[in-house]
């Protein structure tokens, strides 16, 4: 039988459009930064593509600076925004945020403390906090963080690496300052992201090198990244929580509590533990029956210590949670195998 894949936040397959995109440009090998008619077709296609991740956030061609992903884009802001000042984070932000030492809590559901950031706002730099958190799918109240920022003329970054393509993010409306996207977690390949950054808003280069991207990220292009990401970003469709909801009702049912469940969430993305289970093992009993599900970030799983954002939440056994995270080409029929899988499962691990 086929592989059920409930993990689209560590990664989510190739778009076929990306694809696609892809294999038409493999071939094209102009430098972007020459001035011929083959480096202009590879200049053609990164435009085309810059114009497609803006339009996904609302922001404009200019505005988009393509890195080698979200963590090279987080990188950059926490340096470029930060100014070398203090940048202050929560608790729950991706590892590649993990620059920013100041970092308030967040609340049983995983929202940030408004009171404790807006202390530790007064006299920062940057205030970073992400838009959806990878492994609850929380989403954080933006209007208000930009609020606290802005009162203490602080610059504002979100990492909307978890959000895009799963809700709608439009950065005008969000106010914020920059926001950091990767292409492989809306169905464009990894290695390729952006920091979309606000017209007038310095951000220098981590890296020496040439002039690229108006100065902000030297070295020449990921041409055929950069066609699959804009590509991605042109076909990102709406997403329902109806399959969520399925496998929280039938997790509820069998016990599980959800984290994050009061709070607002993306619509595909359910962090889920049942008492007594390690999480780990789940997981692993789980794949064995063709089924990939996470016990948190791809990056952090295998360190065999629980996750930080489950510790953050403070609530129940950190080794007990467990991500399923839905996307394109899931069914109600996985959905409905998956629970079916479960009580054997759990009552065995329980039993061992
Ligand atoms: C919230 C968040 N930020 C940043 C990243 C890093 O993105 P990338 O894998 O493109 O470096 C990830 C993915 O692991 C993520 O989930």
């Amino acid at each position: 039988v086929a592989r059920i894949y409930f993990d689209h936040n560590a990664t989510t397959p190739l778009h076929p459009a990306a694809r696609a995109a892809m294999v038409e440009f493999l071939d094209a090998f102009g430098n972007p930064s020459s001035l011929h008619a083959e480096g202009r077709r590879a200049r053609d296609a990164v435009e085309h593509a810059r114009d497609r991740v803006a339009a996904l956030v609302g922001a404009t061609r200019d505005e988009v600076v393509f890195t080698s992903g979200g963590t090279e884009a987080n990188n950059l802001a926490l340096a470029g925004l930060g100014r070398g000042g203090r940048v202050v984070a929560t608790a729950v932000e991706h590892p590649s945020l993990d620059g920013a030492r100041e970092r308030a809590h967040v609340d049983g559901e995983g929202r940030v403390d408004r009171d404790e950031l807006r202390r530790l706002a007064a006299g920062a730099a940057l205030v970073s906090v992400q838009l959806a958190n990878h492994e609850t799918g929380v989403l954080q109240d933006l209007a208000a963080v930009v609020a606290v920022a802005r009162r203490a003329g602080a610059r504002v970054h979100t990492d909307a690496v978890q959000a895009a393509g799963k809700i709608a993010v439009d950065m005008r409306a969000l106010d914020v300052d920059a926001l950091s996207l990767s292409a492989h977690k809306l169905g464009g390949p990894k290695g390729v992201g952006a920091l979309v950054v606000r017209e007038g808003i310095d951000v220098g280069p981590l890296l020496v090198g040439g002039h690229q991207e108006r100065e902000r990220r030297p070295g020449t292009e990921n041409v055929v990244g950069i066609v699959g990401f804009g590509a991605a970003a042109a076909a990102v469709e709406r997403q329902s929580a109806e399959l969520r909801d399925r496998f929280e009702a039938g997790a509820i049912a069998l016990g599980a509590r959800v984290h994050g469940a009061g709070a607002a969430r993306v619509p595909t993305t359910s962090n889920v533990a049942f008492a007594g289970v390690d999480g780990e093992l789940l997981m692993q009993a789980l794949d064995l029956e063709g089924v990939a599900v996470s016990t948190g970030a791809a990056c952090s799983s295998g360190s065999l210590e629980p996750s930080p954002v489950i510790i953050a939440l403070g609530a129940g056994n950190p080794r007990e949670a467990v991500r399923v995270s839905l996307g394109r080409g899931n069914t109600r029929d996985e959905i409905d195998r998956v629970l079916a899988l479960l009580p054997s499962l759990l009552t065995r691990i329980r039993n061992a």
